[in-house]
């Protein structure tokens, strides 16, 4: 490499932003080794530099970005084509922004960050060097007993550690169950209306993909062993479908195992927050009354811990253990150790019981609180229809379809809420906001975000309806 490659690079890190006025480079020594080159190379590159104002040079302090460098902004490049989905685009916006009243953010507020932090803080410190290298890609193995510990307790569940492979949470969770089991020729059903990203995802990775309606008892299984009895994957969220909230009946849930069972069709149960659930008691995991083990089930700690932390498991059935770890030897990575020696300590030493019991009345609380301000600044636009869980409201509009452009309007207000109608590929669409509550402190806070859409919200749907 020569002078003025080094040059070149330079010049173009400072033009572009990436180093900025007073940003400090390495020393002529360090550049040199680092890049083996000589010393004199870094020398000439770095006189040219300072020579046209890039760089200034003072002396024992070292060599900086000229503090005083006005970088002329170039027209912005070129935008990439945005994708063909223009509801997507809007939509992963919107996950980028934290706003208020967004879905499935649990209330962050109350989550006991002191001693997260503590635990953290030991578990860096215990630090060993053999822990240092590559750990086993199903997850670290305490992470996986406490999963199992808890869900076999909590969730009905009656799995073993081995069952359990730890993932960075639903996408991963589907992209490697498909990997693993599907052809790409196997028809694969999911909810309709369903979780905007999972539909989104296997519009993508499964080619042979097909709906099944939801009402008032959750999946329609009478219309799924109609149409697609031949189905080999069903990808469904019985507990609290998503995005209605309504629980799966006791009756449809034994026809749906009965199914899978006779034509040996794999249920992969997405559980995301069968842990709130307020008025009765907590519903068990469908996967409870499997007893042939044809329910993959997954879940994710996005909902009881925080969505940042990034960690999601599999409980795979028992035949299947195998081949998920042959081929995710070969596909993946595992997680980063850290996270998942502090979040095996958060469980095994009872705080996320601790936390998700707590979590439970407060939600049941922030859901009244945002349901009343709703009712007294909307008392004649939206319906419910309340189950006992979740952590978001559905609100039905009571007229018209217009919800696409209610949700743009409320989002331009930084609230950020859903159109329901997006969540539907292809039956018959309802109309409404899909509203998260968990993070509403107090009455006078719903309404006074509330207040920020309530007028144009009442005159938008004046003219349409
Ligand atoms: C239906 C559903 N499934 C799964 C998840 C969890 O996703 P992740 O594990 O990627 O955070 C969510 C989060 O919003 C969800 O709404």
């Amino acid at each position: 490499m020569g002078y003025k490659e080094i040059y070149a690079r330079y010049r173009q890190q400072i033009m572009a932003g990436a180093l900025k006025p007073g940003d400090k480079v390495p020393a002529i020594r360090v550049l040199a080794e680092e890049l083996k080159v000589a010393r004199k190379t870094v020398e000439a590159a770095y006189a040219v530099l300072i020579g046209e104002g890039y760089l200034v040079s003072q002396g024992a302090k070292g060599t900086r970005v000229n503090p005083d460098l006005v970088i002329s902004r170039r027209e912005p490049a070129e935008e990439p084509a945005p994708l063909a989905d223009s509801s997507l685009n809007q939509l992963t916006g919107l996950r980028d922004n934290p706003g208020e009243m967004r879905l499935g953010i649990p209330s962050l507020d109350e989550f006991p960050l002191k001693k997260w932090l503590l635990i953290s803080g030991k578990v860096a410190r215990s630090l060993r060097p053999e822990e240092m290298t590559n750990q086993p890609v199903t997850g670290y193995a305490p992470l996986r007993e406490a999963i199992a510990g808890y869900l076999n307790i909590s969730r009905g569940l009656d799995c073993q550690p081995e069952q359990v492979f730890i993932t960075s949470g639903y996408r991963a969770n589907l992209r490697l169950i498909l990997q693993v089991l599907a052809q790409p020729s196997d028809k694969v059903i999911f909810e309709d209306p369903g979780y905007f990203f999972g539909q989104k995802l296997l519009k993508r990775i499964a080619p042979n993909l097909h709906y099944a309606p939801v009402d008032r008892q959750g999946i329609n299984v009478d219309y799924l062993l109609r149409y697609h009895a031949d189905a080999r994957f069903l990808i469904t969220t019985p507990t609290h479908h998503s995005p209605l909230a309504v629980t799966l009946s006791l009756p449809r849930k034994h026809q749906l195992l009965g199914w899978a069972q006779e034509n040996q069709s794999w249920i992969i149960e997405d559980d995301y927050d069968g842990e709130f659930h307020y008025t009765k008691k907590v519903i068990p995991a469908l996967k409870s009354l499997d007893h042939d083990d044809r329910v993959i089930y997954i879940g994710t700690f996005s909902k009881t811990v925080m969505p940042a932390l990034r960690i999601g498991y599999i409980v795979m059935p028992k035949e299947t253990v195998s081949r998920f770890k042959e081929l995710g030897e070969i596909t993946e990575t595992g997680l980063s150790l850290l996270p998942q020696k502090i979040l095996a300590q958060f469980l095994s030493e009872g705080h996320f019981y601790k936390h998700i019991k707590k979590m439970r009345t407060l939600y049941q609380q922030r859901r009244r609180l945002m349901l009343d301000a709703l009712n007294r600044l909307f008392p004649e636009t939206f319906s419910y229809e309340l189950s006992d869980g979740g952590m978001h409201i559905v609100a039905f509009l009571r007229r018209g379809t217009q919800d696409v452009a209610l949700a743009e309007l409320w989002q331009a207000q930084q609230l950020q809420v859903f159109s329901l109608s997006a969540w539907y590929t292809q039956t018959q669409k309802r109309y409404g906001l899909i509203i998260g509550y968990t993070n509403i402190r107090s009455e006078q806070q719903a309404m006074t975000l509330l207040q920020r859409v309530q007028q144009p919200t009442l005159a938008l749907l004046q003219q349409a309806n």
